[in-house]
């Protein structure tokens, strides 16, 4: 059976939840393979909104095994009182997910440390999950891993040998092992049942012909290596972090790369197409954007096409996937970037300052007055608004598969390629 990827293609919130969960019902295994309670995926089985950090959107489908892979990082603590949100919402878990014991676990140690950073001059505007202290330990060789959850000498070593590293940068605020152990080891003793070794599952799973769909966090552009460095995650969200966040050699076989037919941004760093003007706050209100793990403000631009060819290149995207096209319903003329003044590289500028120095050239196109949230066909959208997808597919090379006008899972269509005519 073919694997299929969702990953998002600009700076999160992209819709990627929305999609796994309308592709699950079709799918044996989710599986998430990076990042962590970071993650903001929000969907409405049942026209009844909930959103998901650390679980895979799959567990919204009774019929689909869900693996937080080894790549992910987990907060034991929120993970448990999703897990307990999903089940009381009427989808029981047991026997459906299976957390890697190798994940890397975040313990309220990481949570200090990402807020102390977040408090300094140089901050990333992070969601203050953790995230990048726990992946910080994974890489220096003093992480906590969920295996350790389940055994009382191994955790109290884990503890140790981390707090040993970090109390130079904590001062007093550093924990105590005795402070951290006994909570962490009961979130370990309610986890245990779902504690398996992921990528085994996986290969199995695969070997056996399952359906299965990778469910990737954040966007391209908030890669660790790859994105508007030192303004990104602490992850590898490119199409190339799915083997290593699995554990497992595979090649999957449909890349669905998922943009909104505009773009958003939360937390701090470049964004060469925002709109700070009137346009980008009409954005904000039509679209709904306040972040889902958050609630802060997202930064709103035009789409910015000549950031997506290139990273679509480097994921091998196979097919585009545009969503919120609902949100751009009246806006009049509607800008695309297309390319920045004076730059003349195909790729995008490693160094942060030029990054940051981009000034983007547009592109206009007509728009659409009528609203579209009920078309179900790419067929019967306005001609403006086909116009406006066939461009998109030209520049960026990419076929479009999937147009999605609105929040609930129906709202989402296949099409082979951008309408014509
Ligand atoms: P994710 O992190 O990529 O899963 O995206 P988020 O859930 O953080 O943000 C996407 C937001 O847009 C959510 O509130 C979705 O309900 C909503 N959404 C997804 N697709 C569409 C769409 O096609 N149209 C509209 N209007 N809203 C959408
Ligand atoms: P989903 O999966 C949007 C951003 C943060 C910050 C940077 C680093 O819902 O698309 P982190 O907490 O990861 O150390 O923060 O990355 N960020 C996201 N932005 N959607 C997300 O996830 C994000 N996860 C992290 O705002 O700029
Ligand atoms: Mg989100």
């Amino acid at each position: 059976m073919p694997t299929t990827a969702i990953l998002g293609l600009q700076w999160g919130d992209e819709g990627k939840g929305k999609l796994v969960d309308s592709l699950c019902a079709d799918m044996d295994l989710c599986v998430r393979f990076q990042g962590g309670g970071n993650a903001g995926h929000t969907v409405y089985p049942e026209g009844k909104k909930i959103v998901l950090h650390h679980l895979p959107t799959g567990v919204l489908h009774k019929g689909c095994v869900n693996l937080m892979a080894q790549g992910m990082v987990i907060d034991p603590a929120r993970l448990l009182d999703e897990i307990a949100e999903v089940e009381a919402r009427g989808y029981p878990l047991k026997g459906r997910l299976q957390i890697s014991d190798r994940a890397a676990v975040t313990t309220p140690m990481h949570l200090s440390l990402d807020g102390l950073r977040e408090a300094g001059a140089d901050k990333v505007g992070t969601t203050k999950r953790g995230i990048g202290p726990t992946y910080a330990d994974r890489y220096d060789r003093i992480g906590v891993r969920v295996a350790d959850l389940l055994d009382a000498k191994a955790l109290r070593d884990a503890l140790s040998r981390a707090i040993a590293v970090r109390a130079c940068q904590m001062g007093d605020s550093a924990p105590t092992v005795d402070s951290m152990l006994k909570p962490l080891l009961e979130q370990g003793r309610k986890l245990a049942p779902y504690v398996a070794d992921t990528a085994l599952i996986l290969a199995e799973g695969i070997q056996e012909g399952r359906r299965v769909l990778f469910e990737g966090a954040q966007g391209a552009m908030l890669d660790v290596i790859q994105g508007t460095y030192p303004f990104v995650t602490s992850s590898h969200t490119l199409a190339g972090g799915i083997p290593a966040g699995c554990g497992l050699y595979l090649t999957v076989d449909d890349i669905i790369g998922v943009t909104k037919a505009y773009c958003t941004r939360v937390g701090e760093g470049p964004f060469p197409t925002e709109l700070l003007d009137k346009s980008g706050e009409e954005l904000r209100q039509k679209g709904g954007e306040f972040g889902a793990t958050t609630g802060r403000p997202r930064r709103c631009g035009w789409i910015d096409l000549f950031a997506l060819r290139y990273i679509c290149r480097i994921s091998g995207v196979t097919r585009l996937a545009i969503t919120k096209l609902d949100v751009l319903s009246g806006f009049g003329d509607l800008k695309v970037g297309v390319g920045y003044e004076g730059w003349n590289e195909p790729g995008l500028p490693a160094d942060i300052a030029r990054f940051s120095a981009l000034k983007p050239v547009y592109k206009t196109l007509p728009g659409w007055k009528d609203n579209i949230s009920q078309v179900r066909a790419a067929g019967e959208l306005p001609k403006t608004a086909r116009a406006y997808l066939r461009f998109v597919e030209e520049f960026v090379g990419v076929p479009i598969g999937i147009i999605s006008v609105g929040p609930e899972r129906e709202a989402a269509f296949f099409t082979s390629g951008a309408p014509r005519g």
